[in-house]
């Protein structure tokens, strides 16, 4: 079976008003000389990297779809792009307003680049697991940048992070909260971005998709759009012991970026075949065994994704083709990730939980 091409559909019924379809020409046109407007118009067109070094499996390809290339430094830059994009296209956000968000960095990072680029002002609220780097890079790019740093009750931040946005929301004028977890257009830029650009990259279709969770919108969005060409897809989530998504405890985790301590209001659970829950220490080991194997520098929420495809290739029957999204670099986890006294601790960590 070959991936069926052509034009591209988008959701039907009661969202396609909200779905302004592929909206740019993005880096696959910059015109007769290979020149952008703005580093926006690089966001996406992300390799595809087969990982025959660390899953050498005969009948079985592990294929890493780089995410972590995109300019801002991960895949959130592409639903930042798509929703600042088609709210000013519709005037749900009105020019010159103040886009407000919680985001454990990332995503900040991404709005951050867009509402400068589009003369918008940005609150970014985050919690004290977000990187040094990260803030700063906010800062550097004209945010305003909030840091709450008072557990909630599931043992993340996201409570806190969403209390403090609604204060703002009740007290600044000409506001518009991007709200992430619920906004259709985050899974909608990865439909018509990573998923479509599956769909161009591959000749023979996957078997599983497996990406890291957080609003869900990134696993969604491809996942809908590789459904509608290959058939069967298993999805797997790669998720944090210690998120609430699939319905687990809450409890205590470092790594930004992956899981919630609540669920997603765009969380579709029978999309998804598979869970694989995954502590900090074991996210840590997977990515520093992919920086050994492949040369591939990734962040947290990639290591996850690597356990995860790991476990999985316990239960796949020959032959398979997995692609794994892979979020971000590894440069804003050097004091975690990448840092032995950190692993240390996590590797503590999990061993309490063990008991
Ligand atoms: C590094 C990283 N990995 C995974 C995710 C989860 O992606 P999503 O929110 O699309 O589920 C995020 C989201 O911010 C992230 O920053």
């Amino acid at each position: 079976m070959t991936l069926a091409r052509g034009p591209r559909p988008g959701p039907a019924g009661d969202l396609a008003w909200l779905d302004p379809g592929p909206l740019d020409p993005g880096p696959l046109d910059p015109g007769p000389e290979a020149v952008h407007g703005s580093v926006l118009d690089t966001v996406g067109a992300t390799p595809l990297v087969e990982l025959g070094r660390l899953f050498a499996r005969p009948g079985v390809q592990v294929l890493a779809k780089l995410e972590l290339m995109n300019p801002g430094g991960s895949m959130k830059d592409r639903s930042a792009r798509y929703i600042v994009a088609s709210g000013l296209a519709d005037g749900s956000i009105p020019p010159g307003s103040r886009l407000v968000e919680s985001s454990s960095g990332n995503f900040g990072v991404a709005v951050a680049m867009a509402a400068q680029l589009h003369g918008l002002s940005f609150t970014c609220v985050v919690d004290r697991n977000a990187s040094a780097a990260n803030v700063t890079i906010m800062r550097g790019l004209g945010a305003d940048v909030e840091v709450v740093d008072v557990p909630d009750e599931a043992g993340g931040y996201l409570h806190t992070r969403l209390a403090r946005v609604h204060e703002i929301l009740a007290t600044t004028a000409d506001t518009v909260w991007i709200n992430q977890y619920a906004n259709e257009r985050n899974w909608l830029a990865h439909y018509h971005g990573t998923g479509a650009e599956l769909v161009d990259q591959l000749l023979v279709p996957p078997t599983h998709l497996v990406g890291a969770v957080s609003t869900t919108g990134s696993l969604l969005g491809c996942a809908r759009r590789l459904r509608e060409v290959c058939d069967p897809l298993q999805v797997v989530a790669a998720d944090a012991v210690g998120s609430v998504i699939f319905g687990g405890r809450g409890g205590y985790r470092e790594l930004p970026g992956l899981g919630s301590s609540r669920v997603p209001e765009l969380h579709s659970p029978d999309e998804i075949d598979r869970v694989e829950h995954v502590d900090d220490a074991t996210a840590a080991e997977a990515c520093r065994e992919l920086l050994a194997t492949e040369a591939i520098f990734a962040g947290g929420s990639t290591g996850a994704v690597v356990t995860a495809v790991a476990r999985l290739l316990d239960d796949v029957v020959p032959p398979a083709r997995i692609v794994a999204i892979f979020p971000d670099r590894g440069d804003r986890y050097l004091d975690r990730v990448y840092d032995d006294a950190w692993l240390d601790r996590a590797r503590a960590r999990r061993v309490a939980l063990s008991r």
